[in-house]
């Protein structure tokens, strides 16, 4: 029987797991020149957590897995055990990954910032116009044969030019989806953070003197008294937070209630910041509201109601999701892992592209709990 395991470099010292197979070579080159033999799971649907123990085994150095699996104590417990050293997700995301359980076991966890920022905010640009123009709508119409011709009153949506956008999150990519928006339809920006995001305005004040130049009146960016203020002057809401406590239902009944009757909401973060229950009896009871996501509470299911909503725009987790982009987390995924093998230091820097040159630096790309496990820091 052929087996769902694809293995490379069977005779290398240190056995890896990889769950599900990744874009592109060039990680398993990275890998191999880390003495690796590498297993990666190719079979049809991804693996279970008792699978992923399975496949740990009683020998393994190293594993990268998904965010779509629970990385939790137990697997931390059982990599350990195996000899485990490294994890890494294979997401810029953790919100799946039992950090302090990694840490206990003494396992440096990984994940793939930067490489995906322009991908998933050209993807949250992309489902804001797809929500404010009715295009999943529009698609339907047409494939089920209901056009008859252009009409005047035909599926109108709305405009985004000059509209204010809230951005809750404004980190690297709540940061890229705003310049964009910014650019494109000279929007107005409300972003909500712990800081003040001084590169973001800086930005914004050198757009503007843009549009003086070219007699055009500015725009404003400004941090958000608070989310009620940011929720309640938006014309669209989009959601590039982390997922942990504190951002679980961000956006519930209440909050919802707040924003514009034809306000639009857009998830490209994580389902659960979202009460998801409470967004579809929004929609359905203010026809007008509309939604994109990317995103669901509990992936791959979406809640009651949701697919039939006609002014919900939804695609299935695709932010990050370029040619370039997944080959890019992989490499990143397979240096984290090579270089705590081959014992060198955590790069602490926020430049990712580096790794991406012919030349990468000698360490880990980004080790989450690297100052915890006191490795060496660059
Ligand atoms: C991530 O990396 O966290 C993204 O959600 C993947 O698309």
């Amino acid at each position: 029987m052929e087996s769902n395991w694809q293995i490379h470099n069977s005779s290398g010292e240190h056995r890896v797991i990889v769950t599900r197979n990744l874009p592109g070579k060039k990680w398993i080159e990275i890998l191999e020149d880390a003495g690796c033999r590498i297993e990666a799971w190719v079979g049809r649907k991804g693996l279970t957590g008792r699978q992923i123990v399975n496949a740990i085994g009683d020998n393994c150095r190293a594993a990268i897995g998904m965010l779509s699996e629970n990385w939790s104590a137990e697997l931390f417990a059982a990599l350990q055990k195996a000899g485990g050293k490294v994890y890494s997700n294979y997401a810029v995301g953790f919100n799946n990954v039992d950090l302090e359980a990694a840490t206990k076991n003494g396992i440096a966890v990984g994940n793939t910032p930067g490489v995906l920022t322009g991908a998933t905010a050209e993807l949250a640009v992309a489902l804001t116009l797809a929500a404010a123009r009715r295009l999943g709508e529009g698609e339907r119409f047409l494939r089920a044969g209901l056009f008859q011709g252009w009409a005047p009153s035909l599926l109108l949506g709305r405009l985004l030019e000059r509209k204010t956008i809230g951005i809750i999150g404004a980190g690297r990519i709540g940061s890229a989806y705003a310049k964009i928006m910014l650019q494109g339809f000279r929007t107005n920006i409300i972003y909500h953070g712990k800081r003040v995001n001084h590169s973001l305005e800086n930005f914004v004040s050198a757009f503007n003197d843009f549009l003086a130049k070219q007699g055009e009146r500015p725009v404003f960016c400004r941090k958000a008294d608070n989310l009620e203020d940011l929720l309640i002057q938006s014309d669209c809401v989009s959601l590039h937070t982390v997922l942990n406590r504190e951002t679980h239902h961000l956006i519930d009944a209440r909050r919802l209630s707040l924003m514009k009757k034809n306000g639009i909401l857009i998830n490209t973060s994580r389902g659960q910041v979202v009460d998801e229950k409470a967004l579809v009896e929004h929609c359905l009871n203010n026809p007008q509201f509309r939604a994109g996501l990317d995103v669901f509470e509990e992936e791959p299911r979406l809640a009651p109601g949701l697919a039939r909503l006609e002014n919900v725009f939804i695609l299935p987790h695709l932010g990050s999701a370029t040619n370039w982009t997944r080959r890019s987390m992989a490499v990143l995924a397979s240096m984290n892992l090579g270089a705590i093998i081959k014992g060198r230091p955590a790069w602490t820097k926020p430049e990712m592209e580096l790794f991406l040159s012919p030349d990468p630096p000698e360490a880990a790309p980004s080790i989450l709990n690297a100052k915890e496990l006191g490795l060496v820091l660059i």
